[in-house]
């Protein structure tokens, strides 16, 4: 028996433990591993496959990013190939792929991944590769589990970059617009703007008015201390509008090859703050902070139980699944219907209604 595990989309503290746990796991089973480095592109590289053995894993449960290297640009279903113009077009090289594995004789793939990664997974499923999934995404937006390691680590990050901000904002009596990672989601933004004690929280799932937000701001200047802490979900809507783009969704480079890039939210919300308040206001975008660095023990120890359990999957023959957190168990869920629905912060949950009841805002009221 021979498995590969590979790594995709964007890495996420947790990624080494996951390898550390298959190779252990697999080997203890006396099978043979080996990693495809960046996702599905190794594949088609010299070297691109490498053997996975104990000594290729020892010591790497609390170091972040990944060993295999990650790509967010490797899509299969949706590969860039370079025309001899220039032009870039995309093909379906899935066949290629299950071709690969045939070829090397790999008998079942553990692939790590987020949203994206799980969908190549799960279409690769469905043409006959055998795959078990592993959830991986800080941005904790998948439904079928409660929680990916990775998100966490990324909360406490952020939570402690946001705390520093505290003392710099009431030195200068300012306005510190935030700007967190989650796409769509607005779990970190929440998680950290809760326990750092943000006094704004906007979130893609919440539309603001900013009317509402400067009205918020304006309160506390003249009742309690003059600076305010916003945190924004780079996903974060005005009511009635749309998400903030690096680039324009349509025709920039990102979107073209798959994703447009979220970001610049934090900028142009502390733009309009300043403009309508008066208050001297500054932002900051906290970026990929949020994604490097060691796990915290939480996250090491579900990155640890995701990897055996793959394992334990693929010995049972219980393939084209996902590893899920479903405390106190980690179970087994079908992959397709693990990436129909993307899992988004319940407006009406214990958290939103935490943060209302303690003062916070979401700038829509
Ligand atoms: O999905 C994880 C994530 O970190 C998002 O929160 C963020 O929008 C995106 O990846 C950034 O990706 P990139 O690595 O392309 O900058």
């Amino acid at each position: 028996m021979k498995i590969a595990v590979n790594t995709g989309g964007g890495d996420a503290p947790g990624l080494n433990a996951v390898i550390r746990a298959v190779v252990l796991s697999a080997t203890k089973l006396g099978w043979g591993v080996c990693g495809i480095r960046r996702g599905y592109q190794g594949l088609f590289e010299e070297d691109g496959v490498v053997a996975l053995t104990r000594d290729s894993v020892r010591g790497i449960t609390h170091l972040g990013g990944t060993i295999l290297g990650t790509t967010n640009r490797g899509n299969p279903l949706s590969w860039p190939v370079e025309r001899e113009d220039g032009t870039v077009e995309l093909q379906d090289r899935s066949d290629e792929v299950i071709a690969e594995f045939r070829r090397r004789k790999i008998d079942a793939l553990i692939a790590i991944g987020g949203d994206g990664s799980l969908k190549i997974a799960s279409a690769l499923s469905e043409k006959g590769l055998p795959v078990v999934g592993v959830p991986k995404t800080i941005d904790n937006d998948l439904a079928a589990t409660q929680v990916t390691f990775g998100f966490h680590t990324a909360v406490a990050t952020a939570t402690e970059a946001i705390g520093r901000l505290h003392s710099t904002a009431e030195a200068h009596s300012r306005v510190m617009v935030v700007e967190l990672m989650g796409r769509t989601a607005g779990w970190i933004a929440l998680y950290a703007g809760v326990a750092a004690t943000a006094d704004i929280i906007l979130i893609p799932e919440i539309p603001y008015h900013l009317d509402a937000l400067c009205a918020k701001i304006n309160e506390r200047y003249e009742t309690g201390p003059s600076f305010a802490i916003v945190v924004a979900g780079e996903g974060a809507i005005e009511v009635g509008g749309s998400p903030t783009f690096q680039e324009s969704p349509h025709t920039g480079e990102s979107a073209r090859l798959g994703g447009a890039r979220l970001g610049g939210i934090a900028e142009k919300l502390a733009r309009q703050i300043e403009e309508r308040t008066g208050h001297e206001t500054r932002s900051l975008v906290l970026g990929h902070l949020q994604r490097g660095g060691e796990p915290i023990a939480y996250d090491r120890l579900l990155a640890l139980r995701f990897g055996s359990a793959a394992v334990e999957l693929v010995r049972d023959g219980r393939l084209g699944c996902m590893v899920a957190l479903r405390p106190p168990e980690v179970l087994a869920v079908p992959l397709k219907e693990a990436v129909a629905k993307l899992k988004l912060v319940p407006t009406d949950g214990d958290l939103v209604r935490t943060a209302r009841n303690i003062g916070v805002s979401f700038g829509d009221e």
